[in-house]
Order: C-alpha cells, then structure tokens, then sequence
C-alpha cells in the first residue's frame, strides 16, 4: 500500500574531550589540523527517532520538539552519504520491503531529544549527530564499507560528533588524506578498562553559547598564532602521552593533560581576534578549587575541562576522592535549603547543577 511508516530509533552518547579539537583545515568537509582525544558521557545523550513514509513530502527535522531547518549542508551531507549506502531492508514484524533503489525517493522525518542543555558547551551536537547517522544508517539498512566510515560521516554533521560513535576513551585521528577517509575515530579503551574514574559533570549554565564553535574556530584559526603552534607542536606529543596514560590508567599524568589541554583551549580563545570567553566566574572558581587541592596534597587529586561553554566536566580517580571533590564544590557553591542532595550521589558519572 502506500500508507506505511518505518520507524528506528537510536541513542547516542555525548563525549568530552580531554585532547581538545579546535580548527578546521578544511571547512566542508570538517577536517580538524590536530588529532583529539575525549571520553564519552554516557548518561547525556540524543535519542533519535527516523522515519521514512511514502507520504512524506520532504525530509524535516525537530530538535528537542521544535522544528528546525534541515535545509543546513550539515544535514544533507549525512543523510546524503547514508541514503547512497542503502540496501533492501525488509520490517521484520510487518514484512514490508524497501528496495535498494526505493530509498532515494523516500523522505526521512527526523525527532531527535537530548537529555541535557543544548549548545551550552556539553557537545550536544557531537551526540546529535552521530545518533542522526546510526539511527538512519540502521533504517536503512546501510553498511560501512571499511571501518569507522560512519564516524568519518558523523564528522560531516560535526566535527566532535566522530568521536560519539564509540564507548569509553575515543581518540579522533586527523588523518592525512583530502578526501577524509581517513579523519575517523577509533576507541582507545572500553569504559570498562578504568572502572575507577569518576566523572562529575558541574552544570554552571544552561544559556546558550554566544559564540559557535565553527564560528570560534574560523576566526582562531585566522587570527591565533597560539593555536597554529598548539596543532603543530603541543597537541601531537600530548595525544601520544595522553593515549598512554589512559592505558596506564595513570591518573596523574591524565589530570595533568586535560586540565593543561582545556586551559590552552581557553588561552587560544583569549588568542583570537576579537577574543572569544567561553568559561564564566563559576568556571575559574572551579579551575581554583581543583588547582589549590591539587596543590595542596601534591599530587593531581581531581581535573577539570571545559568545552566551549562554562560547564565544568571533572575527574576524579575513585569513588572516595570523588566524594571529598562533591564536599568541596558544595562548600564553594551551597545548594539551596531544599536542595535534594541525593541527586549528588556518586556513581561512575553524576551530573550536578550549581
Ligand atoms: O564539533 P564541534 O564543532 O561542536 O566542536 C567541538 C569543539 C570542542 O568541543 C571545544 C572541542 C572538542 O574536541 O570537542
């Protein structure tokens, strides 16, 4: 008949990255000129509904329950890049089959939820994009056709958004060639291999970001003699050291990079012309926190990173170490005499508001 719907859903996690990627070498096809590393957030994440309908008149698109364009090159691109990898699909509880040649004239409504603030900093596109491509990829019945090409399609909808198509510590190679074939993630470790570490995620604000990161970028890119000498000298030593300390579960050596990593982030922002502040008063009083302790004992008790918004992501190395953290953040930013503190309970990864 001409009446039916197929429908997928998917969940994708958002990642926060501990090397950090700032700077394109290439705009359309978003080619980073570094490599970056991050960790992925499992408990903030996009969950993504595609359907696909004869009655569908064009492809369209609603982001946390609102409309939105999906006329953006982002979108085409990696609808366009699935759509041509398509294959029979045959509903498994209705039994309807879409032909390999069917898809092309077939248009996709896309609803996609995050569970966390958008465009504030905690990568909601990175989640965004790569759950758009799994999701449509699995409708359609799309196959990669050599490892990682699905994140390299991610990629084109968001540069970080490679990186959410894997669990635990990703690493996102820059790659060498024009096409960006090989501009693809890989996963380091599963999340399994440092059980241990503990993720605090500090909510500081759910404002929207004033400045783009592809707009930021543009402008770093062009006017930060800082960033040039990052990409070409800090970021590669950091990404071997970095990628040896998650294997070695070597919390000193991580926390060392990912605050130094951010910090030269934030330094490259201040960099640009005209300068570029993503962090707040919150922010630096969390980098204080973190850094006076640190200080203080000796040795890297926790770390900090920030994305290109105020909100902190912070590491601590166990459970018990978390929890002296959470005391401190809480003395510095008391919650209000209502406050339920049972939702600062600690697990792997906690999300608290400050
Ligand atoms: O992928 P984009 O355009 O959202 O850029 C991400 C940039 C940072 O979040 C600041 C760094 C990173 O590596 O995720």
């Amino acid at each position: 008949g001409n009446d039916w719907v197929l429908m997928k859903t998917a969940r994708a996690p958002s990642n926060i990255a501990v090397i950090k990627y700032w700077g394109k070498r290439d705009e359309k096809l978003i080619l980073p000129i570094n490599s970056s590393i991050s960790v992925t957030l499992d408990y903030l994440f996009a969950t993504t509904t595609v359907a696909v309908g004869p009655s569908f008149t064009s492809d369209r698109l609603w982001l946390n329950g609102k409309e939105v364009s999906m006329e953006s090159e982002r979108y085409k691109n990696c609808l366009q890049q699935i759509r041509s990898r398509a294959t029979d699909v045959t509903d498994e509880k209705t039994g309807l089959v879409v032909k390999k040649e069917d898809w092309k004239d077939l248009h996709v409504h896309v609803a996609s939820r995050n569970n966390f603030p958008t465009a504030a900093g905690l990568a909601s596109s990175a989640a965004g994009f790569a759950c758009l491509v799994y999701a449509l990829a699995h409708l359609m019945g799309a196959k990669e056709t050599y490892e990682g090409e699905f994140s390299a399609i991610a990629r084109l909808g968001s540069g970080s958004a490679c990186r959410s198509l894997y669990g635990g510590f990703v690493k996102w190679n820059m790659g060498k060639e024009d096409s960006g074939r090989d501009s693809i993630a890989t996963q380091i470790v599963e999340k399994d291999h440092w059980k241990d570490l503990v993720i605090i995620i500090a909510v500081v604000s759910s404002r929207q970001k004033e400045t783009s990161s592809t707009a930021g970028m543009q402008t770093s890119v062009k006017t930060s003699p800082l960033l040039h000498h990052r990409a070409e000298v800090v970021v590669p030593k950091r990404i071997e050291q970095m990628e040896q300390a998650i294997l070695k579960q070597d919390f000193a050596t991580f926390a060392k990079l990912t605050c130094a990593d951010s910090n030269q982030f934030h330094a490259t922002c201040l960099d640009t012309s005209p300068p570029i502040f993503y962090m707040n008063d919150t922010s630096r009083r969390l980098i204080g926190l973190v850094e006076k302790w640190n200080a203080h004992e000796g040795t890297p008790q926790a770390a900090y990173t920030f994305d290109a918004g105020p909100n902190a992501v912070l590491f601590a190395p166990n459970n018990e170490v978390a929890k002296s953290l959470l005391q401190r953040i809480l003395y510095l930013f008391p919650p209000a005499a209502d406050a339920d503190i049972s939702k600062y309970v600690i697990g792997d990864q906690s999300i608290m508001e400050l």
